[in-house]
């Protein structure tokens, strides 16, 4: 994610904001820039690694005591020069670095510009600075930030300078967090701690709707509306290791836990508060005259996300009404693929420069295809290749396994799904002149996106316990830490989450684990159960699917007859496949569709849990890289 260092004091900003821009590296960044004011405002900024910055500060040195800089993971906008932060307001005064998103900013931008307000960027931060400025003529810094805030939706942290009030410095949250680091005469302004902590330990932590106003020798905290606030000066007792991982021994782990924030971004501004619509750029023009239709949907990916389109074809199918097929990219661009006239391809990829995802792609277009995107890594190789698509705003995901990108690639699909659904039924009605889906379901499922972080959380908290390590996954882990086989099962959506649970436990243990269709085990698994061997059964069920509980049950029975160990990831209450079961996992109930997402939290813990128990690093597997940009 984003990253902000702010620094107010007696020495030269530009070395400890440079230093603070390293220490934030971790959370990944596409481009980097820096602000200070000496005579006027200084600015630099660069694409790519912090280094290409410092060599560009080298050849011409900001100067100053005053400063602030960013790491930017790009959102709203490719990752260019142009776009990255800090941003400055028309006349150079302002000069801003945000972390969020704000949700209003086409409004925002489209009344600046009707006030003469001159835009630069494609970004959402640069309305803000706009904002400042307005209010800025004949405001404090402090009173315009306010006024400025008081106008957006959605979340930040923001640090501001103004030439106008040069030895001053505003920070505001709102979402994204902000800690202010205090010393003598000098104050320290970062998203995370481990900007901070070469220089102090004392902190002050700004809570959501908290602001605070740095002087060359005090601070002031206040609300957003102006009021006083105490706020303690906490000591840092952690050390950088710890804050990089936010307390957590390893990526994975806070990758796992943060899913709920995941999602909630996912979702960010895409479902409408009727219930009813969904809004994403790529649709909202339609596609063009080349494209009057749309036959066939294919989609293209390889590893984890191939297990997301799996369930995005599934999904794509039950409602569209036109064949939707997932292909491994990997494989579908060393064959000889028919495309048909009209076929919409969507490639889905965490990082955006999976080689195999992006050849597909081409040969697709290449073929004649319309091609989309759900995409991480904003301006990206992939993202950039597609005509249009959806970002997942998951944040960085530096574990090398795949885990919150999964949950957030099938929220992504779901919302795709639904808004295909609707311009489907405008352009290409069914025959029967039925909506693909009625206003009723569409609230259903909108509602149900809605709450699925709160029941990610949910899950979180029933199934693992971080500080007494006796949760049922912590239970289950040591129980089959040694054993070298494992079997995963399951039918409809929850066949991909038998795929996803499998490939997680093997390549981070190291433990063979074979995933696969309930259906199929008569055809050749069921000679591998025997009372040595796991069989990992999945299956929650959504009342109104035709999905069939009672197959899965007979499964499980036979599983049970060969004398198979099974565990069970049931819906919470479930009182048949419990029972047969040695380890029962109860996830909440939740739309087939979703169920992806509520049932794979507790496989992606088990497969961590079993790697530390294994005593491996399960942020480093032996053999894998992070982005397969090779064939
Ligand atoms: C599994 C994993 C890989 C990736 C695959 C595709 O945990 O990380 O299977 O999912 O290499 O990567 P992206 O999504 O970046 O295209």
């Amino acid at each position: 994610m984003c990253g902000i260092v702010g620094y107010l004091g007696t020495k030269d900003a530009m070395p400890i904001l440079l230093e603070g821009l390293k220490r934030l590296e971790y959370r990944g960044y596409d481009s980097a820039g820096m602000a200070t004011i000496s005579d006027g405002l200084n600015l630099t900024k660069a694409v790519g690694k912090i280094v290409i910055l410092e060599k560009e500060l080298k050849r011409r040195s900001l100067a100053g005591s005053i400063g602030i800089a960013h790491t930017r993971w790009a959102t709203h906008g490719e990752p260019t020069i142009i776009n990255a932060h800090p941003h400055v307001d028309c006349e150079g005064v302002i000069a801003i670095a945000h972390n969020g998103i704000i949700e209003n900013y086409r409004t925002l931008r489209t009344l600046l510009k009707r006030e003469g307000h001159n835009f630069k960027t494609e970004t959402d931060t640069e309305v803000i600075a706009h904002l400042i400025e307005k209010y800025h003529e004949d405001a404090s810094l402090e009173d315009a930030v306010q006024k400025a805030l008081a106008q957006l939706k959605g979340a930040y942290g923001i640090v501001v300078i103004s030439t106008k009030e040069s030895r001053k410095m505003v920070a505001a949250r709102n979402g994204s967090p902000l800690v202010v680091g205090v010393l003598d005469k000098e104050f320290f302004i970062a998203s995370d701690a481990s900007a901070i902590l070469p220089y102090t330990r004392d902190v002050i932590y700004l809570n959501d709707g908290e602001m605070v106003i740095l002087n060359s020798h005090s601070y002031r905290t206040t609300t957003l509306d102006n009021k006083d606030i105490n706020k303690e000066v906490e000591k840092i007792t952690w050390d950088l290791e710890m804050i990089e991982k936010s307390g957590y021994p390893h990526f994975m782990l806070k990758e796992i836990i943060e899913q709920p924030q995941s999602i909630k971004n996912t979702l960010r501004g895409h479902i409408q508060p009727d219930g009813i619509e969904v809004k994403m750029n790529c649709l909202q023009n339609g596609f063009p005259k080349a494209m009057p239709k749309i036959s066939a949907i294919k989609l293209l990916a390889c590893g984890t996300s191939w297990n997301a389109g799996l369930v995005g074809s599934f999904m794509m199918e039950k409602i569209l009404r036109i064949p939707a097929t997932c292909e491994q990219a990997s494989e579908f661009r060393y064959r000889w693929p028919v495309i048909q006239p009209h076929t919409l391809s969507i490639g889905i990829s965490q990082s955006g420069e999976t080689a195999d995802t992006k050849g597909a792609l081409e040969l697709a277009k290449k073929l004649g295809s319309y091609n989309l995107g759900i995409v991480n890594v904003v301006g990206s190789s992939i993202a950039r290749l597609v005509e249009g698509g959806l970002y997942l705003h998951a944040g960085p995901e530096i574990g090398v396994a795949s885990t919150k990108a999964f949950s957030c690639q099938v929220v992504a699909l779901s919302i795709l799904n639904l808004g295909l659904a609707r311009y489907l039924d405008k352009v290409q009605p069914l025959e029967n002149k039925e909506p693909r889906v009625t206003d009723k379901d569409f609230k259903r499922i909108s509602n149900e996106l809605i709450v699925l972080p709160d029941k990610v959380q949910q899950v979180l908290d029933a199934v693992y316990d971080k500080d007494s390590g006796q949760g049922i996954i912590q239970q289950i882990a040591k129980e089959f830490k040694g054993i070298n086989n494992f079997l995963y099962l399951g039918r409809g959506y929850n066949y991909p989450i038998a795929l996803e649970g499998a490939l997680k436990l093997k390549e981070i243990s190291y433990i063979h684990a074979e995933g696969y269709s309930a259906s199929e085990m008569k055809h050749g698994p069921i000679a591998l159960i025997d009372k040595n061997m796991p069989v990992v059964i999945i299956a929650p069920h959504d009342s109104e699917e035709p999905i069939s509980y009672d197959k899965i049950v007979s499964n499980a029975e036979e599983v049970r007859a060969r004398g198979g160990r099974i565990i069970a990831v049931v819906n919470n209450g479930d009182d048949v496949i419990s029972k047969m079961a040695e380890w029962v996992i109860e996830i909440p109930n939740t739309l087939a569709h979703l169920v992806p997402v509520l049932a794979t939290i507790p496989l992606q813990l088990l497969a961590y849990e079993i790697a530390i128990m294994r005593g491996l690093d399960p942020d480093k597997p032996r053999n894998l890289a992070k982005s397969v940009t090779v064939e």
